[in-house]
């Protein structure tokens, strides 16, 4: 095929903001152009000042520098270009569906078809068309179904190149990537359009780690492979309560089985549970596909990990009622940590929001400190749960800016997120300004357990 020279992508969020800034970057003869329907999001990312990009990665600020505005654009004019590109990635939010049908379980794919849509109708050139977006196996069919019927000559190639960037670390996934994974059709015309995007890939990624597949494998694995990793972190927590209710350590256990090298050590931590956009939208989606085929003990199988992450959360929650007496009513609980995951201000299913809510049920005043994570954001979230009205989680969740006044005249400390910087702290003069007993819950083990039990602290860890 021609060499590609202009890439649109749909979707300037979590992924397709960082992915297109590194492909511009390591493609600077591209031009590559990232629209969204959402203006403020589209202003942000165009915003002369840096650190008001719409999402916070590290390292990410520093490639829009390079790239921004040489090649690299961001624009709510989605027609024009679609019309321009060559290849158009398709990366907006496919989030578990609320409604109908498949609802809480099945993945909502209504953006993907109006973006299908909306290429269809404004193309007057052949594309290839990528989806970006993580997708239930055979959707490329729908899609294809929908490109093919236009009736204006049009051809058009789907690819499946799904994302595998983590959040927090996506500029450096996306730079120095495991594997990038693109599935196509195996006629020769679906083998141009993989080598074109292998093309692009290449500049940057060595050739052995690019991996070309059939579609429907591409769209799969992306799927198995969140279900794998999120498996193992429900699997720690899962023995986290063997080991307190034994005397075992599960940093100790999963140090030991971690040497293992068919086990693995990543990915062990045992926490308060998992969160994020991806693992549970997509083991839902998992289990929901599986249930649709009739194998149901496959889906069993995928649901109990959702289910124990559930269960991890809850337990964490119920802990700190208990050993705060049986009541938390009126207490001021501090959070340390907002976010699913520490180096991000994403705070989509992040354990914080359940547990919060869960204490709120119990009266608890919870005042909240996170780096990255601000009151709106935090508001919201607690409401979107629509546990009780959007007035009374106001007078229940309180966020500080300051970490020393998120925890002053509190009865107990909650670690959420794995922030670097709550290591640093000065924790005797935390301490002095708690009521006593003074109790620590780490929901990460982030903490130096030894060293605030010789203050004073009373610590609960996870699995010790
Ligand atoms: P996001 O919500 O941050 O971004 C999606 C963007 O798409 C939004 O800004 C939205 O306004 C825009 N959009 C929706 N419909 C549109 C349309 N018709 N035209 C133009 N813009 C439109 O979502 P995200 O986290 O970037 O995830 C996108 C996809 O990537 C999802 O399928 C997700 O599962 C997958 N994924 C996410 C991650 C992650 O870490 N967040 C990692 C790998 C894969
Ligand atoms: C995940 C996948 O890792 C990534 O490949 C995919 O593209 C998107 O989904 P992300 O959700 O951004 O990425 O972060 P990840 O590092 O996977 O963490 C997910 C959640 O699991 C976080 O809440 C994290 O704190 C938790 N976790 C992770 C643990 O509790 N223990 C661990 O050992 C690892």
């Amino acid at each position: 095929p021609n060499k590609i020279t202009s890439i649109c992508c749909i979707g300037a969020g979590y992924v397709g903001g960082p992915t297109m800034a590194v492909m511009a970057q390591k493609n600077p003869d591209i031009k590559v152009t990232v629209v969204d329907l959402n203006a403020q999001r589209i202003a942000d990312w165009n915003d002369a000042d840096l650190t008001k990009l719409p999402i916070f990665e590290p390292g990410l600020d520093q490639v829009v520098k390079e790239a921004r505005g040489r090649n690299l654009f961001f624009s709510t004019d989605v027609e024009t270009a679609i019309n321009e590109a060559q290849m158009i990635f398709i990366s907006v939010n496919t989030p578990t569906k609320t409604y109908g049908s498949g609802k809480g379980m099945a993945a909502d794919l209504k953006y993907i078809e109006l973006c299908a849509r909306q290429i269809a109708k404004v193309a007057t050139t052949d594309k290839i068309v990528v989806e970006k977006s993580t997708l239930p196996v055979k959707t490329a069919q729908a899609i294809k179904s929908i490109l093919n019927h236009t009736g204006n000559g049009v051809k058009f190639q789907i690819l499946s190149n799904p994302e595998f960037l983590a959040e927090g670390t996506a500029i450096t996934d996306l730079i120095d990537p495991d594997r990038v994974l693109i599935g196509g059709d195996q006629t020769p015309e679906g083998k141009q359009a993989i080598q074109a995007l292998v093309d692009v890939y290449a500049t940057w990624v060595p050739k052995a780690q690019i991996l070309t597949t059939n579609i429907w494998s591409s769209e799969l694995s992306k799927l198995v492979a969140n279900a794998f990793l999120a498996q193992r972190v429900s699997s720690i927590n899962a023995i986290s309560e063997l080991c307190e209710a034994t005397e075992a350590n599960v940093e100790e256990v999963a140090k030991a089985i971690g040497m293992d090298s068919r086990i693995g050590s990543k990915f062990l931590k045992a926490s308060v549970g998992f969160g994020g956009s991806c693992f549970q939208k997509d083991i839902l989606n998992l289990v929901y596909i599986s249930k649709s085929l009739g194998l149901q003990e496959t889906a069993d199988y995928w649901e109990q990990v959702i289910i124990m992450n559930n269960h991890q959360r809850d337990r964490f929650a119920n802990k700190i009622v208990q050993t705060l007496y049986n009541t938390v009513a009126g207490k001021k609980i501090a959070f340390l940590g907002w976010a699913f995951k520490k180096d991000t201000n994403d705070t989509r299913e992040a354990a914080a929001i359940y547990v919060g809510d869960r204490l709120i049920d119990e009266q608890a005043n919870i005042s909240v400190y996170d780096p990255k994570v601000n009151a709106k954001q935090m508001q919201s979230d607690l409401n979107y749960l629509n546990t009780r009205s959007e007035d009374q989680n106001k007078t229940y969740l309180s966020t500080e800016s300051n970490p020393y006044d998120a925890v002053k005249d509190s009865h107990a400390i909650a670690v959420l997120t794995e922030w670097d910087e709550f290591k640093t702290y000065d924790w005797q003069r935390i301490y002095d300004s708690m009521n006593k007993p003074a109790f620590v819950f780490d929901g990460r083990n982030l903490l130096d357990t030894e060293a605030l039990e010789s203050i004073g602290f009373i610590v609960n860890a996870i699995g010790r």
